[in-house]
């Protein structure tokens, strides 16, 4: 746990703990040798991935962070004044650019006081709580370094909250896992905090695959930095350039998948893990799901997880869809 003592306004806790390192190997080893091959996602944004994907937001192929962008500034007053929240709560904060629409809301409301910001990625969690209490006089930032599938509980006791999940981040979860993962935030609510979830919809296959292989490469460079991730944390020695960047729509699983295709016949060792990984040219690495959904199956879901839908917000094409929920 770290405080920071230069803001009074300001503390961060760090949770980097309860992760057991054999197990994280043993479960990029195992993710390795499957079929098919996987790498664990949760290791794209470290803080050079987190940057890679505030490029990636401004790409014009992205439509998906301008689209909830649209989204929230049309119905952030509706939200606020719905759920009278003092305390935004935002799970996978990133960069925290669309949260500025919500806070600046909970601002004309005059109820905003708590943003508390939750990342894997500390350097930009600490970035976020310095920016936003110079930018909203009075707000107090208490952020949590961590992983959110780990460490929920160990979000601050605060006041009447609004709890964020935005930018599709439910889609690179699998069924099972959103689930999961929704139940165990519903678990955490108070019976009059809202949450809002954020999800990408169903839309055509060229504007969703064209999402993913932008013209300028952002996105081939995100999908290869889990490479460098995989160096630093068990000495693998990927060449990124063996590479290359596949992203295409599964239909069955409306999902989009993200792979890291061998151009080459290749060896790659992985000291830490005892493993050396022949690759022949052709054969993939699955790196990221990214899920759609429709209206339907986001109310299912939310529902299965023990919330009642109170809102559905979306753009005029239906690109992307909001869901403001409570506990039922
Ligand atoms: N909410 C922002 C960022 C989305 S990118 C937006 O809409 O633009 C997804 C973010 O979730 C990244 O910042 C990543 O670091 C974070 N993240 C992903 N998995 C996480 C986990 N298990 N625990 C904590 N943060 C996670
Ligand atoms: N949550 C984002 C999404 O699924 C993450 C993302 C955008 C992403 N582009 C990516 C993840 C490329 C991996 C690779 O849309």
């Amino acid at each position: 746990m770290g405080k920071s003592l230069d803001n009074p306004n300001i503390i961060i806790d760090v949770h980097l703990d309860g992760q057991d390192p054999k197990a994280l190997r043993a479960e990029i080893h195992d993710g390795l040798l499957s079929s098919p091959r996987r790498l664990p996602t949760k290791y794209f944004y470290d803080d050079r991935g987190s940057e890679l994907y505030e490029r990636i937001c401004e790409l014009p192929e992205y439509y998906q962070a301008r689209t909830e962008h649209q989204i929230l500034t049309r119905f952030a007053d509706e939200v606020a004044a719905t759920s009278r929240a003092n305390e935004l709560v935002e799970l996978g904060s990133g960069a925290a650019t669309k949260t500025r629409v919500l806070l600046n809301a909970m601002a004309r409301a005059e109820r905003l006081r708590f943003y508390v910001p939750f990342d894997f990625s500390e350097g930009i969690v600490r970035r976020v709580a310095h920016e936003l209490v110079n930018e909203y006089a009075g707000l107090q930032v208490h952020g949590v370094v961590g992983d959110f599938l780990v460490h929920l509980e160990h979000i601050p006791d605060g006041g009447r909250r609004l709890v964020v999940f935005l930018g599709g981040t439910i889609g690179n979860m699998g069924p099972e896992a959103a689930l999961a993962f929704l139940t165990s935030i519903q678990a955490g609510m108070a019976l009059d905090d809202y949450f809002l979830l954020g999800v990408q919809l169903i839309t055509d296959v060229d504007r969703l695959e064209a999402a993913y292989n932008d013209a300028a490469g952002v996105t081939a460079e995100f999908n290869k930095n889990i490479l460098h991730v995989m160096q630093a944390m068990v000495g693998a020695d990927f060449d990124p350039d063996a590479f290359e960047h596949v992203a295409r729509y599964n239909h069955e699983q409306h999902r989009i998948e993200m792979h890291l295709r061998s151009v080459r016949d290749q060896v790659v060792h992985l000291p830490d893990l005892n493993l050396t990984l022949t690759l022949a040219e052709g054969e993939e690495i699955l790196t990221e799901i990214s899920t759609k959904y429709d209206r339907q199956q986001t109310e299912a879901l939310l529902s299965k997880a023990g919330f009642d839908m109170v809102a559905w917000y979306t753009d005029p094409e239906e690109l992307h869809g909001l869901a403001l929920t409570k506990k039922s």
